[in-house]
């Protein structure tokens, strides 16, 4: 059985904070909560208008966690030079400008290579391990080989908001997309992950995508964690995510 790893992402905690400003709640308290509730990295995106992580918080992160920091950012000069500065171990290349998306939500790689490519070569030189954002079709995972990417973020907002909407047919649908994407993720040697509005309810149907190695989840855990406590909704998805993984696998070798 493939390991599945969680990836936490601590945006909104920085949005809770940025709300009155000072230094309450703090996004390195919440990874260090995450690193003990069994997180496998830290996530975080440092946004253009720095509405949430700050340049602050990701000096504080790379140099007082030990889990691995994946750095979310837009394919922009100034991200790369922030990311070259602090090396993170990974770099996820996503869109914040309309025209960088595809009407979905996924990264333009397809349009977008000309403009991708200088930073994705960038990256790679540094050793920080670069993945695309990308909707879960066999176009944007051609386009991601094209431009040498070795890992690819698939899009699950589509398949949640079905979820959410109670849409069953188009659940799944949206699912079936994320299989087929995972699989030919595979078959092009990509390493696969998968984010995006993933919650308690929607996070047992892509763990169990085998082909899957990392899901990495914030918005939801955070809003949890104001009923629960951090740890525990981190443990919770930790262990929804585990089992779902153990018991597919289970099914597919009976
Ligand atoms: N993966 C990527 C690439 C993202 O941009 C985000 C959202 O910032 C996530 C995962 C996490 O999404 P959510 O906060 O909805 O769980």
């Amino acid at each position: 059985m493939r390991q599945l790893r969680l990836g936490v992402n601590i945006d909104h905690v920085a949005t809770i904070r940025n709300a009155r400003g000072g230094r309450h709640p703090d996004p390195v308290r919440a990874a260090q909560a995450a690193a003990k509730a069994g997180a496998d990295g830290i996530t975080a995106h440092l946004r253009e208008d720095r509405r949430h992580i700050s340049d602050d918080d990701i000096l504080q992160l790379v140099n007082e966690i030990d889990l691995p920091l994946n750095l979310e950012m837009a394919a922009t000069e100034e991200m790369l030079e922030i990311a070259l500065r602090h090396s993170p171990h990974a770099a996820c290349i996503v869109p914040e400008k309309r025209e960088e998306q595809t009407t979905e939500g996924g990264l333009n790689v397809v349009g977008g290579h000309n403009h991708l490519a200088p930073f994705v070569r960038a990256l790679q030189e540094a050793d920080i391990r670069v993945s695309l954002f990308i909707e879960p079709d066999r176009e944007s995972l051609d386009a991601a080989v094209a431009l040498n990417a070795p890992v690819v973020e698939l899009h699950t907002g589509a398949y949640c908001e079905a979820d959410l909407e109670g849409d069953v047919l188009r659940r799944k649908t949206e699912l079936t997309r994320l299989l087929d994407a995972a699989a030919y993720a595979e078959a092009l040697g990509l390493e696969c992950h998968a984010g995006h509005g993933l919650t308690f309810d929607t996070v047992g149907d892509v763990a169990a995508i085998p082909t899957i190695v990392e899901l990495n989840i914030g918005h939801f855990l955070m809003g949890e964690a104001i009923f629960g406590g951090l740890e525990s909704s981190i443990k919770r998805m930790r262990s929804l995510m585990d089992t779902a993984r153990a018991e597919a696998t289970d099914a597919r070798s009976a």
